[in-house]
């Protein structure tokens, strides 16, 4: 069987974006795959967050993630923080990263520009992501479109790493949905709906009252015209479509069909109904497993013996070929 490794970091709740974009897709497909996911823990450090804040998101990750359908059966689930070859393996490939590759990351220039202490954490962020995915030879990688630079620095890295060093990396593939690849903020659709917003009106996140759920989308930015049709110029709209589409399983082409002749109220009203029948359930169970806190680090750790072996082995094999002697 193939493998495949994601992840998702616990700066904050989770988004609709982060279930479209990505968990759905990995529940999808954890069966037909060797399936890795850990909460990116280390990777939260990279900006300011308090400790027990970071402590109650990284159980809310996990809880979503088991809320969400994914199964400890089908998938090893566990905490980057629990398997020390990750920072191992980004220290090893620090040292083949160039400033300027690191220096080219969006993400990472978009944050620094926002705050005025930039750690030296957050511009290696995209190397610890390059490590996480290399440690465990994986082929594909599922991810939202966001991250798709990060991807080809990883790419980039296991290939200068195989020719320099000799074959050792498994050069991986992005898996991205056809889909809702990239869900937006609804008060602003050029901007990524996103996690780490100080304002959430435009987010929808995975745990809010479904009331609120309803008021956020009903207030949702639409665009001039009463067309309902994906558009370049019709961000909002367009945004609404994907959500909708990707829940239902829908193409952009049928959603158009199915919403010719009616009007935005029309449109926001199956958005609304759409969603919060994927939400209700989700939710039942995340509450059940924030309560629930010492199953989720029994899995954690069941996940961890599982895979730290192979992570072992993978530095190992890595530092030899570099020349250090232990
Ligand atoms: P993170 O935590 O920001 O996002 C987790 C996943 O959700 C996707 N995503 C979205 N998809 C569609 N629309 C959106 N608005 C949206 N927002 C987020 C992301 O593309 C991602 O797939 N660096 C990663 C975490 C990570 C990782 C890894 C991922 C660490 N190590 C190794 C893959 C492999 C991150 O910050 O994702």
């Amino acid at each position: 069987m193939e493998k495949l490794f994601s992840a998702v970091k616990p700066t904050g709740k989770l988004t609709l974006g982060n279930y479209i974009g990505s968990i759905s897709n990995w529940v999808k497909i954890q069966k037909d795959y060797d399936s890795i996911f850990c909460v990116a823990d280390l990777h939260s450090l990279t900006v300011k967050i308090d400790p027990k804040e970071l402590t109650e998101n990284s159980y809310a990750v996990m809880a979503n993630y088991l809320a969400c359908g994914l199964d400890e059966n089908e998938s090893v689930l566990y905490y980057q923080s629990q398997v020390s070859s990750h920072p191992e393996l980004g220290w090893l490939l620090n040292c083949v990263t160039s400033m300027g590759e690191a220096s080219r990351m969006t993400a990472y220039k978009e944050k620094a520009e926002k705050n005025k202490n930039v750690s030296v954490g957050l511009f290696d962020y995209p190397v610890l992501m390059a490590a996480d995915i290399l440690l465990y030879d994986v082929k594909y990688v599922p991810i939202g479109e966001d991250q798709r630079q990060h991807l080809e620095l990883a790419r980039n890295l296991a290939i200068r790493f195989n020719n320099a060093y000799g074959n050792t990396f498994v050069v991986p593939e992005g898996l991205y949905p056809k889909v809702g690849a990239k869900i937006y903020n609804l008060q602003n659709p050029t901007k990524k709906m996103s996690k780490s917003d100080d304002d959430d009106t435009g987010n929808i996140m995975l745990d809010d009252n479904l009331d609120l759920v309803r008021q956020k989308i009903k207030r949702a930015v639409t665009d001039s015209g009463s067309e309902i049709v994906a558009r370049e110029d019709k961000p909002g709209v367009t945004n609404l479509l994907s959500i909708y589409c990707a829940l239902t399983n829908k193409t952009i082409k049928e959603a158009e069909k199915f919403f010719e002749g009616k009007n935005y109220g029309f449109l926001k009203e199956e958005v609304v109904s759409v969603v919060i029948e994927t939400l209700k359930p989700i939710q039942e169970k995340y509450n059940y497993y924030m309560n629930n806190k010492d199953f989720i680090r029994e899995i954690a750790i069941r996940g961890k013996e599982k895979i730290e072996k192979q992570a072992h082995e993978k530095v190992k094999e890595v530092k030899q070929k570099m020349g250090l002697i232990f």
